[in-house]
């Protein structure tokens, strides 16, 4: 059994420089993006959370999200420790829940004392459903229905209020609620950052958050409801970053407006900095470890309150990707091959943009490797394609692999976060199961579509029935 090597931060080091395994196998760059349980095994398999992932496909069908529970729980302990550690007040890690919503998730969220942001009804029900206190649920969103505010409601959930008109149906339930509704408040902070322009939230010309323009209307407004009770204050600059600097800037611009606050008689003692942290894709991404970003978003606060001589707050934050998106991968299939001469060679998976929107959405980039020949060599540079219509469908325009064939099993890595949470039915193509593993055992924790559950909803008025 052959080691892969991953740092205990799972996010430094020099995992892209090429390897030998303790046989002289040499191990593709690609495999530094595995979860940290991942292994070779003597059938030269790739083998995560002790389960031979070739197996797995065998047992569980493919295409195969497979979650690694260890590397899922490390994260979550790496942003609970790096908050003892290197912040003095009191903190709370949320998990952006958008990331990966689903019962087997959530549990194991909570397991790990995080608790969650949700942002729908649909991923409020489930965080409940797998037992999460609405004391530890934290709902966003831009456009709440009355239904899921009055759902929140009802389990005792901090709603994170995004606007005006938000406020306004708050202010009206409230005259129906027993006891103050739990609010916080999202502002805009003005902070731009290196990103994808779909996964930026935090630049002034942004969907969410009230403007900072209005602090203080919005601070008086809420002052005077007797029925709010205005816990905190939330920002989120965006997703996938690797910079520091934003972050910490974040920080100087909260505590600003949380002075501003106590100043104008809100007695607000929770700060949300949001999530945001990137993770490896690919084995040129180097984002900061996850210890690093808690040192310094904790750095930043805690000078920014001495600042302003206010007291420490409760200190939130809501990673969702660097949480779960190295604990996942997605097994396939290769099938059908394509070779054009000169020009590309197509391999294609049994998936595709269904189960993994991130490259057509965002041309996210990722890497592969072959589950069942581990030490091949990598010698072709291929195109791996989707199996939908669509020429877009293209999972990796350029990836390394070795010689293929039909048959073999390819893992794409990284692929925990926004995958399962993103993946939909175009083409009618059914939803992959999904795996959880850890010490040797598989758990089915998402069935595989069928056919028949393509069609439930459907309806067939009868006049229009084939007879
Ligand atoms: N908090 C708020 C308010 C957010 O909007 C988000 C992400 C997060 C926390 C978590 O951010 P994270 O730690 O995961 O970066 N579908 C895109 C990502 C969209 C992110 C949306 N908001 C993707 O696949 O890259």
């Amino acid at each position: 059994m052959t080691a892969i090597q991953t740092t205990s931060s799972h996010q430094s080091g020099h995992h892209f420089l090429p390897k030998e395994t303790e046989d002289g196998h040499t191990i593709s760059p690609n495999q530094w993006l595995l979860p940290l349980t991942a292994k070779v095994n003597a059938q030269d398999h790739l083998q995560i959370g002790g389960c031979d992932v070739v197996e797995l496909v065998g047992q569980f069908g493919s295409p195969l999200y497979i979650l690694d529970e260890t590397t899922l729980r490390t994260t979550c302990r790496h942003y609970r420790h790096g908050f003892l550690q290197h912040y003095s007040g009191q903190s709370q890690v949320l998990y952006a829940s958008k990331a990966w919503n689903m019962l087997a998730v959530c549990a194991i969220i909570a397991s790990e004392d995080l608790g969650i942001d949700v942002v729908s009804g649909g991923e409020l029900y489930t965080a409940l459903e797998a037992g999460i206190k609405g004391s530890l649920i934290y709902f966003h969103g831009n456009n709440k229905s009355v239904d899921e505010l009055e759902l929140a409601i009802s389990h005792d959930c901090t709603i994170v209020v995004d606007n005006w008109n938000e406020l306004h149906n708050l202010v009206h339930l409230s005259h129906h609620t027993p006891s103050p509704i739990s609010i916080m408040l999202r502002l805009t902070p003005g902070i731009e950052c290196h990103t994808h322009e779909y996964i930026r939230t935090g630049h002034l010309d942004s969907k969410f958050g009230f403007d900072p323009d209005q602090l203080e209307a919005v601070f008086n407004g809420v002052v005077k409801e007797t029925g709010l009770s205005c816990i905190g204050l939330h920002a989120h600059i965006g997703s996938q970053i690797f910079e520091l600097q934003p972050h910490q800037d974040l920080g100087g611009v909260i505590v600003q407006w949380y002075s501003k606050a106590l100043a104008m008689g809100l007695p607000v003692t929770e700060l949300n900095i949001g999530g945001g942290l990137g993770i490896r894709y690919t084995h040129q991404d180097d984002p900061p470890s996850i210890e690093n970003w808690v040192k310094g978003v904790a750095q930043a606060i805690t000078e920014a309150c001495h600042q302003y001589s206010v007291p420490l707050p409760k200190l939130l934050c809501e990673p969702g990707r660097s949480i779960i998106g190295t604990a996942g991968v997605t097994a396939y299939t290769i099938g059908s091959q394509k070779v054009i001469p000169q020009l590309r060679t197509y391999i294609t998976v049994d998936g595709g943009m269904s189960d993994n929107p991130r490259p057509i959405t965002y041309q996210s980039v990722y890497g592969a490797l072959l589950a069942n020949h581990m030490s091949a060599p990598m010698t072709q540079t291929v195109a791996v394609a989707g199996k939908h219509c669509e020429s877009g469908d293209i999972l990796i325009a350029q990836a390394l692999l070795p010689v293929t064939q039909s048959g073999d099993i390819l893992v794409i890595p990284a692929t925990g976060a926004y995958n399962y949470s993103m993946s939909s039915n175009y083409n009618r193509v059914t939803r992959p199961a999904a795996v959880l593993v850890g010490n040797g055992d598989a758990n089915l924790i998402l069935q595989r579509e069928t056919y028949q559950d393509l069609i439930r909803g459907d309806r067939l008025p009868e006049r229009l029935r084939i007879t």
